[in-house]
């Protein structure tokens, strides 16, 4: 029996000595069931970001490599057939939108969803929202569920999030995608979604900086690609919808990546690598499941997205470069108010926050 003390007593010394020497630390072991449960909430929701799309790819080829090889060539059919619907309003699912999965993910940070002023559930929006961050939690957490309660704080308005139309030829993933609300960010999509003889009361919500602002997502700071984005606000006047910027508060906080200042090497490389690929490399560096050191899990920080005034926009078929650069140039200052008026409510750290907009 002692011996058993012993040899139990030098492994947890080896441990904690190795621990120290990694600079690991662990997770107390006394963590409410609730809190394990958004933990989990967001472990599975971080891997389904990363991992989901290479899985149901490598599902699929499984699949038709299988004993049910005509399921993946059926499933393959109606893919076909149903390519066109994420420019096409997509398919939402209330019941999907409203897992309980979704309520543990937005207690794990928590996500807040914040409106400045009521909208008309009688027109339709472009939610122009910022920043993208590492991963876009806000405007995940907000606007592809109903955890937050966008349905209650904007009654009669449907909201879908747009995201690159590639997404929408993986198999399987894309049927989560759709039935999240999501939509594809094609032209075609864009101008179906916002057409006022089609619907009323539709949010088209935008990360317009893209990927290319995730390799600017650091603790602190607030750096948004907005000068040479004018496509949405075409967009928004061949529409006639009008333009809400929205600001997702804490959405840099989440990871710390490397630093990568402009012209260092690691930048040059990600750089590099989106030009070829479309997709930035980044690095997700968080914490783990049992420890707060390592991992790709987000850190337990608070983000809020908060939807600002909507601007008016006069609708015009045919905007000339100068009429677009115009309400550019108002909507560029509304977003600069709208942080600067906001930040005080929901960032410690205000005081040193600061919108840079490029
Ligand atoms: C949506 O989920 C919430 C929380 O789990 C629940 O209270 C509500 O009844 C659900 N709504 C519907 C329509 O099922
Ligand atoms: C959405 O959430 C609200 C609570 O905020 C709940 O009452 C409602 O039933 C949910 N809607 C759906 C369709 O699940």
């Amino acid at each position: 029996m002692e011996h058993v003390f012993c040899v139990v007593e030098t492994l947890s010394k080896a441990f904690s000595q190795i621990s120290e020497l990694l600079g690991i630390q662990w997770a107390p072991m006394n963590i409410p069931m609730s809190r394990r449960l958004q933990t989990l909430a967001a472990f599975f929701w971080i891997y389904l970001i990363l991992l989901g799309e290479a899985l149901s790819i490598y599902l699929f080829i499984q699949l038709v490599y299988s004993r049910f090889w005509w399921v993946g060539i059926l499933y393959g059919v109606w893919m076909l057939n149903d390519i066109e619907i994420c420019n096409r309003g997509g398919r939402a699912s209330e019941w999907v939108r409203n897992w309980t999965w979704w309520y543990y993910l937005r207690d794990y940070f928590p996500i807040k969803l914040v409106k400045t002023v009521d909208l008309d559930p009688s027109k339709n929006y472009l939610f122009a929202c910022f920043p993208h961050g590492v991963i876009s939690l806000g405007a995940f957490g907000n606007f592809c569920t109903n955890a937050t309660g966008f349905q209650k704080l904007f009654p009669g308005m449907t909201c879908h999030l747009i995201t690159l139309g590639g997404h929408f030829l993986v198999p399987f993933f894309r049927d989560l995608a759709l039935a999240l609300g999501v939509c594809s960010s094609s032209q075609e999509s864009l101008m179906h979604l916002l057409d006022s003889k089609k619907y009323q009361g539709n949010c088209a919500s935008m990360i317009i900086g893209g990927a290319a602002e995730a390799l600017d997502a650091h603790p602190k700071e607030y750096k948004v690609i907005l000068n040479r984005r004018k496509g949405f606000i075409r967009v928004a006047m061949k529409s006639g919808a009008s333009l809400v910027p929205v600001f997702s508060f804490g959405e840099t906080d989440l990871f710390h990546p490397p630093s990568n200042p402009e012209n260092s090497l690691l930048r040059r490389v990600q750089e590099k690598v989106r030009q070829v690929t479309g997709v930035s490399p980044m690095f997700p560096m968080g914490r783990g499941m049992f420890q707060y050191s390592y991992g790709v899990l987000p850190v337990r920080s608070p983000v809020t997205t908060v939807v600002g005034a909507p601007l008016e926009v006069k609708k015009n078929l045919e905007p000339t470069s100068e009429e677009i650069d115009a309400v550019h140039a108002e909507f560029s200052e509304r977003l600069a108010t709208l942080f600067e008026t906001e930040k005080v409510k929901y960032l410690k750290y205000h005081e040193e926050a600061k919108l840079v907009i490029t």
